[in-house]
């Protein structure tokens, strides 16, 4: 986030001796390393920083500093927050030890990390063309469907994201897979979900299942060409797939509401 927030290493120097002349106190330092980063290096490099402008802080005799934020970035998969989890806390007990920072206390602020596995995405195809082979890019299928780039999956404009859809209905054994383009419901060529994705033959009235949609994606959405922004349906987890101590059954109601 450097390109729109925070002070570059460069004025470290000039801030800290601001705050020192207008007697200001400076509580810590908190960065963001770009949301959904997947890269343990970018929060290595982040944390060498802080721990600089400590030192620099030090350096000045000002009194001791309170606060690390780390910020979000944290990624919403399991395997790699692992890791980055794994080499942030190594990195933290190498660089503020409690010992030399008694009174540090470390927060984050994790958004994606919490949100995105929270929500899943629901589009039904609404409209189908079947190609020649020889015609358009490969693409023997083309599906149109209720959500696109401006709605919901403008995290493939902001976030970079890779989307996967599932079909919701089982077709049952080997069905072939066709090349397909997926597009969004306006009118802009530009509204494309997927190209050359391999699936198997959908029809008009089809749903599509998107998992793990919950961060950054209708929140930024828009109603361009009149179409309306997903609709959130809230359920409940059926008792199977919560641990025991938490087991709750929704009703009717809850459900379908
Ligand atoms: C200041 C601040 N903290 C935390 C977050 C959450 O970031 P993320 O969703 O990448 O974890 C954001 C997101 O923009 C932010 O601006």
């Amino acid at each position: 986030m450097s390109l729109k927030f925070g002070a570059s290493r460069e004025i470290w120097d000039q801030l800290l001796d601001l705050i020192v002349e207008l007697k200001l106190q400076l509580a810590g330092i908190s960065f963001h390393v770009g949301s959904g980063c997947k890269d343990p290096e970018s929060f290595e490099k982040a944390l060498q920083d802080a721990r600089e402008v400590f030192r620099l802080a030090a350096e000045r005799g000002m009194p001791e500093l309170t606060v690390l934020d780390i910020g979000g970035g944290f990624p919403c998969e399991k395997e790699t927050f692992a890791e980055i989890g794994a080499c942030v806390s190594q990195k933290l007990t190498r660089l503020f030890p409690s010992a030399a920072f008694p009174a540090l206390r470390i927060i984050a602020e994790p958004g994606r990390f919490f949100a995105a596995n929270t929500a899943h995405l629901l589009t039904k195809v609404y409209a189908k063309a079947k190609l020649p082979a020889q015609e358009g890019n490969g693409d023997v299928c083309r599906y149109y469907l209720n959500d696109g780039l401006y709605g919901s999956f403008n995290c493939i404009i902001y976030d970079h994201v890779t989307v996967k859809p599932e079909l919701l209905e089982d077709r049952h054994g080997a069905v072939k897979e066709l090349p397909c383009s997926i597009f969004g419901p306006t009118c802009d060529g530009f509204d494309v979900i997927l190209e050359k994705y391999l699936m198997p033959e959908l029809d008009e009235g089809d749903w599509l299942l998107w998992r793990n949609m919950g961060a950054y994606t209708s929140a930024a959405g828009s109603k361009f060409n009149g179409f309306p922004k997903a609709k959130n349906w809230y359920y409940r987890l059926a008792s199977a797939e919560l641990p025991e101590d938490q087991s709750t059954t929704a009703s009717d109601e809850e459900r379908s509401r």
